[in-house]
C-alpha cells in the first residue's frame, strides 16, 4: 500500500500505509494523526483537514477544485502548498507523499 508521512505539529513524524483511493484525511483520521479534525466528514465544507503538501508532491497533485479553493479561504495560514486533505486521494503514484500539519490546528 502507498505510504504517507505526516510531519506533526510537535516536530515528530508519522508514516502510515493507506489504500489507493482513500483520502489523505481519512488516512490521518484512521491513524489518529493530531491536527486533522475533518468536522464535515470529507464534504469539502469545513477546512479542518487543511495541511501542506511538501515538495515535490505538491506539484504532482491535480489543481484545487473551485469548491476546495473556496473552502480553503476559511482556513488559517494558507500557503501555496495548502490543500484540504479530504480532497487528496492516495494513489500508487503518490507513494511516499509528505504532508505537514499546520501549527494553527494544534
Ligand atoms: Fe471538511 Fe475536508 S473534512 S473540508
Amino acid at each position: 500500500m502507498p505510504r504517507v508521512t505526516f510531519l506533526n505539529i510537535d516536530g515528530s513524524s508519522s508514516t502510515v500505509e493507506a489504500p489507493a483511493g482513500m483520502s489523505v484525511m481519512q488516512a490521518a483520521i484512521d491513524n489518529m494523526i493530531p491536527g486533522i479534525l475533518a468536522d464535515c466528514g470529507g464534504s469539502c465544507t469545513c477546512a479542518t483537514c487543511h495541511a501542506y503538501i511538501e515538495a515535490p508532491w505538491d506539484a504532482r497533485l491535480p489543481p484545487r477544485s473551485a469548491d476546495e479553493a473556496l473552502t480553503l479561504e476559511g482556513a488559517l495560514d494558507v500557503e501555496p502548498a495548502s490543500r484540504l486533505t479530504c480532497q487528496v486521494k492516495i494513489s500508487a503514484e503518490l507513494d511516499g507523499l509528505v504532508v505537514r500539519l499546520p501549527a494553527s490546528q494544534a
